[in-house]
């Protein structure tokens, strides 16, 4: 039988305060509506400097690794994906590795590719684990970010923070991976990026969208033709699009992840025997179609409309969110996958929910995690926006979580809770 390799559990961890979406565009003079149903946002998570991209991961690492009883003697590769570590050289997961006192018989590496550095990272293990190079190991891969714009910028209201930590094994209780179809698409564009030495990004807004867009067509076309091929989708009286019980997107701001599903339709109603038959408009006005949205979409956007981008995390964000509420009622079903990285690379990919998905997700707690937070004022996410990032405050972790305490020497000191 052909070894199942996929997702066994996720943890997710998220900056201590937030701002109501509404708050930030009445302080900029905007109307509401435009963050709330032009971007989808309802909140946006608020990192200090003393929640970097360390000290998020080393905290959702450490909720994956109690909630679930991992045995870190059986994990062999510990990765972090990110696009705001901490340093040119030294890895978030060697400082992950040291937080949590992980034993020295694991490899540990960062990928980067903007928000795709996690899922880099997930076929690494994934394609590790399923090579028999493991030798019955498992991985974690742990996808942790800043979001950061800055203050009156237009990509101040798609900003966030957070971190979700993966267990990569053969037991895929949350998502056994369809190994082999998946499907990439990679160019050379400067859509967003973020030159060394800048905390925030540089980007160009409306033509990251179409660069999105455009990849995502190459990267689903990619996947589906190989779909085809091993008769995982047909073309039939659905579309192949349609035969995935959902499809998770990588999300930025929710509005995105509803352009995205309009344009993977467009590829389908464009390619379909006989597709061309119809006028281009046509085409345009069934890809839109709210319903297939609607079933196929918007009940994993839960989580991201109350935290905001998390780059490399963004998409298994939205993962989480959909098994927590649908877990249980997907075991057993199919679901695409689309990962974005600026830059740019687009991969998508499909996998199986598994029969533990819901006992798996219960350990995660996401509700628990969402509900200590804070909401703060403008005027208090303005002060915290303006720390410098070698100035964290001198704050208590909670239990079971890590902060940065002070750089002494170039070096990072961080305090566990
Ligand atoms: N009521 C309801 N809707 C309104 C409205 C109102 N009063 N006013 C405007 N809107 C709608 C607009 O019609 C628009 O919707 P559509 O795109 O569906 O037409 C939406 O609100 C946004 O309006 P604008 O396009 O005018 O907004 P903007 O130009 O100020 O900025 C943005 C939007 C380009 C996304 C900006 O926030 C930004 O640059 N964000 C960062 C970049 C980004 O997230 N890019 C995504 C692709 S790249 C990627 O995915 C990698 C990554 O993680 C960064």
């Amino acid at each position: 039988m052909k070894k199942q390799v996929g997702i066994e559990a996720l943890a997710i961890a998220v900056p201590r305060r937030y701002v109501d979406i509404e708050d930030l565009a009445r302080a900029r003079g905007v109307d509401p509506a435009k963050f709330t149903a032009g971007l989808g946002a309802k909140e946006m998570a608020v990192a200090d400097p003393g929640e970097d991209s360390v000290s998020l991961a080393a905290t959702a690492a450490h909720r994956l690794i109690q909630r679930n009883g991992v045995d870190p003697s059986r994990v062999g590769m510990l990765v972090v994906g990110t696009e705001t570590g901490v340093d040119h050289s030294k890895a978030v997961a060697s400082h992950v590795q040291g937080l949590l006192k992980l034993p020295r018989t694991m490899r540990t590496f960062d990928t980067q590719h903007a928000c795709y550095g996690g899922t880099a990272g997930l076929m690494a293990a994934t394609e590790w684990i399923a090579s028999g190079a493991a030798a019955g190991r498992s991985a974690i891969v742990v996808c942790s970010d800043i979001a950061r714009y800055g203050l009156n910028t237009a990509g101040e209201p798609t900003q966030g923070g957070g971190a979700v930590a993966l267990l990569v094994s053969e037991q895929p209780d949350l998502l056994a991976l369809d190994i082999g179809l998946n499907g990439v698409c990679s160019m050379d564009v400067y859509d967003f990026w973020r030159p060394l030495g800048r905390r925030e990004a540089v980007v160009d807004g409306h033509y990251s969208i179409s660069c999105y867009l455009d990849a995502l067509s190459g990267a689903y076309r990619g996947w589906r033709e190989r779909a085809l091929a091993h008769e995982v989708v047909r073309w039939g009286d659905s579309l192949p699009g349609e035969q995935l019980a959902r499809i998770l997107y990588h999300v930025p701001f929710c509005k995105m992840a509803r352009k995205a599903h309009t344009q993977l339709r467009l590829c389908d109603l464009e390619d379909a025997p006989g597709g061309q038959d119809s006028t281009p408009a046509a085409r345009e006005e069934a890809a839109k179609s709210q319903a297939s949205y609607e079933a196929q979409v918007a009940s994993s956007l839960g989580l991201n409309a109350r935290i905001g981008n998390v780059y490399t995390a963004s998409m298994y964000l939205a993962l989480a969110g959909l098994l927590h509420g649908e877990g249980a009622a997907l075991a057993g079903k199919r679901v695409g996958l689309l990962s974005y990285g600026s830059g740019c690379v687009a991969e998508f990919y499909s996998g199986v929910v598994g029969e533990g998905a819901a006992r798996r997700m219960a350990q995660a707690d996401v509700e628990e995690v969402l509900a200590k937070r804070e909401r703060v004022s403008m005027e208090e996410y303005e002060r915290i926006m303006r720390l410098a990032s070698d100035a964290p405050e001198p704050l208590t972790p909670a239990p079971g979580e890590f902060r940065l305490a002070e750089i002494r020497d170039h070096r990072r000191i961080y305090a566990a809770g």
